[in-house]
Order: structure tokens, then C-alpha cells, then sequence
């Protein structure tokens, strides 16, 4: 993975740049497109992603996992949260991930964001874009909750050999869900988990407490409430309060 990396100085969004290039058959497994500036970087959601130029990491990389079924699909996103966490294990500590696939410090909030896009086939998943955007050198930001590498620690990261070490990890990782190692890896990304097995507040339409009892074969979240029932929550059906 990472053998070829375009570098473009600005793009609207490197998983649109991505899926063009896809489309037009000229990237293939393993491609990654990296650029300093994003005009119109994309969330979860359908949020905007915003990145000062030039200080961050925002790319996409093209992977083929067309040996996954599509409900092992969420072993997906497990790998590359559990990539980009264990890029900052060195780093200050409680950074975890936030289901389904933010990355957070505990106290001080986003540090960075993954947007996996599929391409189906009849057969299912041919191709995935995996966008990731992490803040590294960036200290001024337009909204609460967010943090970064710089704001953490008190010095500046080389951005390029982060990247690399991100690659290797996901590449490792790739390896396992290949092997489909799958109890290894759910038991690894719950061991990084925010609030796994915490009671605290959330939000389903009523405000309630509750603890993350884990992640069910759907990759929907399992949270248990005060009063015992188990509930099993999609992306938009549940907030962290
Ligand atoms: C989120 O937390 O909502 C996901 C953010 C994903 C941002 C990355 S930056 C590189 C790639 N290109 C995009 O337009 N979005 C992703």
C-alpha cells in the first residue's frame, strides 16, 4: 500500500478526487491521493471537513476488499480506526476511538475523522475509499471539541513520516482482516474504545444513561441502559452526550 502517491497541492476532496480517478480506471489498490489543501473536504454525515493548508494530514487511500461479505464489512472500519490510533500510542496518551470511527482525546476532543466510501458490485463491496483527515500542526480552530498533534504534545510533526508509519500500520492491519481475524480485531478496536463499558449520558430522541456494552455483528452500537435493556443503535440514531 502507498507505492503510489499523488500529491496535489488542492483538490475539492481527495476521496472525490479518488473516485474519479477510480472511475476513470487510473488508480488502482494501494493508490493514495494526499493533498495540502482541501476546498471542499467531506464528514460523516454529510458535514463539511475543514483543514488549514498545508498543516495537516488529509488523504484517501484506495483499497479492494472484495473478500469481505457485507456483514463483515464493519471490520473494516475497525482496522483503519485501530491504524490511525495506534499512529498516536506514542504520542499523549487517551486518544481512543469514538464509534464508529472519530478519533478522539478523551479531554480535549477530535484529533481526526475517517469517511470509508464503498463501491458496490452484484457481488458487494469492490472497492473502498478510505478518506482520512487527522490535525496535526494546526492550533486555531473555527469550532469546539477539536484538537490536535501540536495542541497535545507542544511541537510540530513532520507530516510525511507520519504518513508513512499510518500506511505501514494499515497495511498490517489489512493483513489481519485479510486473515479475518475477526475476534482479534473487534477485541483490539473495543480495547480503544470511548466509553466502552463507562456509564454515561446519551442522546436517542430522550436523553438517558447508559453503558457501551459493544458492537453487534452489523457494527451497530450496543448500549445498555440504567434499567437493563440492551439497545442497538445505527450511525444517526444515537449521540454522545
Ligand atoms: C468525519 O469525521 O466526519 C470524517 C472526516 C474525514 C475527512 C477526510 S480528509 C480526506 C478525505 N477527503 C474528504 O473529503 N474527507 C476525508
Amino acid at each position: 500500500l502507498g507505492k503510489d502517491i499523488i500529491y496535489l497541492t488542492e483538490c475539492h476532496s481527495t476521496n472525490d478526487e479518488a473516485l474519479e480517478r477510480l472511475r476513470r480506471r487510473e488508480i488502482t489498490e494501494g493508490s493514495i491521493i494526499f493533498t495540502d489543501n482541501q476546498t471542499r473536504g467531506r464528514g460523516q454525515r454529510g458535514n463539511v471537513w475543514l483543514s488549514q493548508a498545508g498543516m495537516n494530514i488529509t488523504f484517501s487511500l484506495l483499497l479492494k476488499p472484495n473478500f469481505l461479505i457485507p456483514s463483515e464489512q464493519f471490520y473494516l472500519n475497525m482496522i483503519i480506526s485501530l491504524a490511525v490510533v495506534e499512529l498516536f500510542l506514542e504520542y499523549p496518551d487517551d486518544i481512543k476511538i469514538k464509534w464508529p470511527n472519530d478519533i478522539l482525546h478523551r479531554s480535549d476532543g477530535k484529533i481526526g475523522g475517517i469517511l470509508i466510501e464503498n463501491i458496490i458490485n452484484q457481488k458487494g463491496i469492490e472497492y473502498s475509499v478510505i478518506g482520512i483527515g487527522l490535525n496535526i500542526n494546526q492550533t486555531v480552530f473555527e469550532i469546539p471539541k477539536v484538537t490536535s498533534l501540536r495542541l497535545l504534545t507542544g511541537k510540530d510533526h513532520e507530516r510525511w513520516e507520519l504518513l508513512q508509519i499510518l500506511v505501514a500500520n494499515i497495511e498490517r492491519r489489512y493483513m489481519t482482516l485479510k486473515k479475518k481475524e475477526f475476534k482479534k480485531i473487534k477485541a483490539d478496536y473495543l480495547a480503544h474504545l470511548y466509553r466502552f463499558e463507562e456509564w454515561a449520558m446519551f442522546d436517542d430522541g430522550e436523553i438517558f444513561e447508559g453503558r457501551i456494552k459493544g458492537i453487534d455483528e452489523n457494527g451497530k452500537l450496543n448500549i445498555q441502559k440504567r434499567d437493563g435493556r440492551d439497545c442497538f443503535y445505527g450511525m444517526k440514531e444515537v449521540a454522545f452526550l
